[in-house]
Order: C-alpha cells, then structure tokens, then sequence
C-alpha cells in the first residue's frame, strides 16, 4: 500500500502503542503524515521520534483538549483526512451487578461518546470542506455475552450501530468504518493472552492471536481507495473466532490424505 495515503493527514487516537501504534505506522508507510494522541506526554515524545510523526497529549474523553488537538493538527499538518478512533477504557472488569457508576460513566464516555465527538469536530474542522475517512475500533467482544466485560462490551456494540448512523449522516463525502479486533498481543488484552494465549489460539481456525498489524491493514485498506465504495460496515479481523468454537477444535479438523 505504499503511498497510497500521499497527501492524507491522519489522526489516530491511542497511537502510543499497540495497535494505534502499528496503525500509525502504517498509515506513514503509507504516505500519510500522522497525528498521533494519547495521554502520557513522555510515551507519545518517545514514539513520535521513533516512527516520525506528530503527537498531542490528550484524554479523547476531555472536549477542550479533543479540540485543542484538532486545532493543532489543522495548523501542524494543513487538513484532517481520516481519524482514527482507536482510544478506548475497560476500567471494569466483573458481573454488571458489581458495576459502579463511575467506571460505566468512563466507559461511555471514552468508548462510546468520544468517537462521535472526536467525528463532530473533525467534520467541522475540516472533513466537510473535503471529505474524509474514519475508522472507529470496536471488538468482537461488542456480539458476545461475556463474564467480566459486559459494559465494555455494549459500548462497542453500540460503537458499531454510530458506525452505520454516522456513515448514512456523512455520506458521499465521507465514509465511516468499523474494525472489530478479536484477541491481540497488547498491553490492553495482556492478563487474557498471557493467562490462556495458547488455549485461545489453539481454538481459532487460524491458530494464533492477533498481532496489532493484523489489525492495522484491515484499518488501511478501509482508509484506501480501494474500499472507495465501502462505508457503514464492520469487519472482523479475528483469525476466524467468530465462526464458531467447533470450527477451531483440532481433532474436527480434515487431516491431508495419506
Ligand atoms: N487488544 C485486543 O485484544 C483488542 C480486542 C478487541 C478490541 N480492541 C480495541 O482495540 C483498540 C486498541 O486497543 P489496544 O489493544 O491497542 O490497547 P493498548 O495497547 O492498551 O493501547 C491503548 C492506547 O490508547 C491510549 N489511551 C487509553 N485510554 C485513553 C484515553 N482516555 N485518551 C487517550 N488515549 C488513551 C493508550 O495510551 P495512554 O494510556 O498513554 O493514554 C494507548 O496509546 C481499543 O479500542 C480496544 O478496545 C483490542
């Protein structure tokens, strides 16, 4: 896909590390000159310098600095082509009946309400000028029911339904997609990949976990002109887990002839 994205300016929040980071990374070796946001200042530096980009420090939650950063790109980099809502928080984790307020209020802040603020502004800020591509991240989890992430769960199913209402309210000249990741090797998903990784990959057609670039090239062709007629639609990147788990089980397996 290299110089695919030339001349495209790109926001990617949560681009300190995994998969934002790959994204971000691949965005550049794209073409694309690349915002990326997350909170820890010293984090962003060091990664910005590493892969040569630009970074701002910002809780995706907070307007005021989700708009000091929208600004700041538009001085910095000149336009605002694709943003890439990739942030999210999973404060809680345990059945809905032990769920406090205050993580459920962060989770739909962060989750749900700030992919559509983080939309609002660019749209404002530059997209309705001349168009533009956003790519919110939700999660397989978004179809299950699950013990420990239900809240988190939901706002990713309800992030896939604001994919569809945002792309139907920002058509022709913007498309909005969504990517829901299933298991992958990140700090966020670590206690489930380093407590029953091989257990989960052993049970996927694919039989391994999700790397963060696994997840960045589904995200890149959504931006690309090659998904120039794809808008509203979400797809799973999740090694085949959705499928089912009889599909994964080893011994169902056709074994080659002989
Ligand atoms: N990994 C998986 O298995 C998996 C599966 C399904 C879906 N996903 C989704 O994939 C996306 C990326 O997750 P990941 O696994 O790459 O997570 P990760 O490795 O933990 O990275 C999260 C990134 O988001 C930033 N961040 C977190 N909260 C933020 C906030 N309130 N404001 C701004 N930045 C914030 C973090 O930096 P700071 O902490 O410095 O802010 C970091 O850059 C998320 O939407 C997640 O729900 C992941």
């Amino acid at each position: 896909m290299s110089g695919t994205l030339e001349g495209d300016v790109a926001i990617v929040t949560g681009g300190s590390r995994g998969i934002g980071r790959a994204t971000a990374v691949a965005f550049l070796e794209a073409g694309a000159r690349v915002m990326i946001v997350s909170r820890k200042q010293e984090v962003l530096e060091r990664v910005a310098a590493e892969i040569g980009c630009e970074w701002f420090a910002a809780d995706v939650g907070d307007r005021a600095a989700a708009e000091a950063c929208i600004d700041a790109t538009c001085s910095r980099l000149g336009r605002i082509d694709i943003l890439v809502n990739n942030a999210a928080a999973s404060p809680h984790y345990g059945p809905l009946m032990e769920l406090d307020q205050r993580s459920a209020e962060r989770i739909a802040q962060v989750d749900q309400w700030a992919p559509v603020m983080w939309a609002q502004l660019a749209w404002h800020a530059a997209m309705r000028e001349h168009g533009g591509r956003i790519v919110n991240i939700a999660s397989i989890g978004s179809t299950l029911v699950q013990p420990g992430l239900a809240y988190y769960n939901s706002a990713k199913a309800a992030l896939i339904h604001l994919t569809r209402q945002l792309a139907a309210e920002l058509g022709p000249d913007v498309r909005v997609n969504c990517v829901s990741p299933g298991l992958v090797r990140t700090d966020l998903a670590r206690p489930l990949w380093e407590a029953r990784g091989d257990e989960i990959a052993a049970a996927l057609p694919l039989r391994r976990l999700g790397q963060p670039e696994d997840i960045a090239a589904a995200i890149l062709f959504l931006v690309s002109d090659a998904a120039s007629w794809i808008t509203g639609q979400t797809l799973v990147v999740d090694g085949g887990g959705s499928l089912g788990s009889a599909l994964g089980q080893v011994s169902d397996r056709p074994q080659p002839p002989g």
